[in-house]
């Protein structure tokens, strides 16, 4: 809101916006300290829409740089490319001057761990017990999947509209997968005459919907952001939860 206030373009006050987040190792499901993978590696998606230019950029999977949406930045800044993934997402990261870092906090990896041991009873992680409460078979428990992400959108005062959405994504996915926030038109779209929407929740549910280039479609149609979507006419094929 202060850079907003300065007259900074609204893409700056966006992505400082979600800084703040990324940075804070309390916040369990974006940048630093976010949940990992299953196998404790914490990936992360991001992607940036500036409307005034109509570009965009994005990241996905990718390892110990806790700014994605600095890199997602970059992406569309520096490159003619839309998208980078893992690997190739890092080295991009590292050209442009971020180190690598551990992202994984030691309460993510407790958390992770609490996960791993109450998995299964068939496998030989276990969680605290003593010797009489050493048949973990009591202690399965449905664990509690995670799909924080935050969403910023802004307009500045030239009128200019951008957004940002960054996620550490699904609490223990298999590594590799790709949510909806670094896909332009599911976790985020922009249209600078429009408007911008973007999502946070189940990013599987929002691959196979598009939300958010959806909703800005259906406020160009003249609908109110807070209307709710009408229901799929009956026989058509209901949309995943
Ligand atoms: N909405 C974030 C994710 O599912 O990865």
């Amino acid at each position: 809101m202060e850079l907003l206030q300065q007259g900074r373009d609204a893409l700056d006050a966006v992505i400082a916006g979600v800084n703040l987040v990324e940075d804070d190792p309390k916040d369990n499901s974006v940048g630093y300290g976010g949940l990992p993978n299953e196998e404790g590696v914490v990936e992360l998606d991001a992607s940036v829409m500036h409307g005034p230019t109509g570009r965009g950029g994005a990241v996905a999977a990718l390892r110990n740089v806790r700014y994605a949406s600095r890199v997602a930045r970059l992406v569309m800044e520096r490159t003619d490319h839309v998208l980078l993934v893992g690997e190739g997402a890092l080295k991009f990261a590292k050209a442009h001057g971020f180190k690598e870092e551990e992202l994984l906090t030691d309460a993510a990896r407790e958390t992770w761990l609490r996960w791993k041991e109450t998995l299964s009873n068939q496998d030989d992680w276990l969680p605290p017990h003593t010797i009489d409460t050493l048949d973990v078979g009591q202690n399965v428990k449905q664990a509690l999947r995670h799909y924080g992400t935050i969403n910023c959108n802004a307009l500045d005062q030239q009128g200019g509209l951008s957004g940002c959405t960054t996620t550490s994504g699904l609490a223990f996915k298999i590594p590799g997968r790709v949510g909806d926030s670094p896909i332009l038109g599911a976790g985020l779209w922009v249209d600078n005459d429009v408007g911008a929407a973007g999502s946070t929740g189940r990013g599987e549910a929002n691959l196979l919907a598009c939300s958010s280039v959806m909703i800005v479609e259906w406020m160009r149609s003249g609908q109110s952001p807070k209307t709710r979507a009408s229901q799929p006419a009956s026989g058509s094929r209901s949309r995943p939860r």
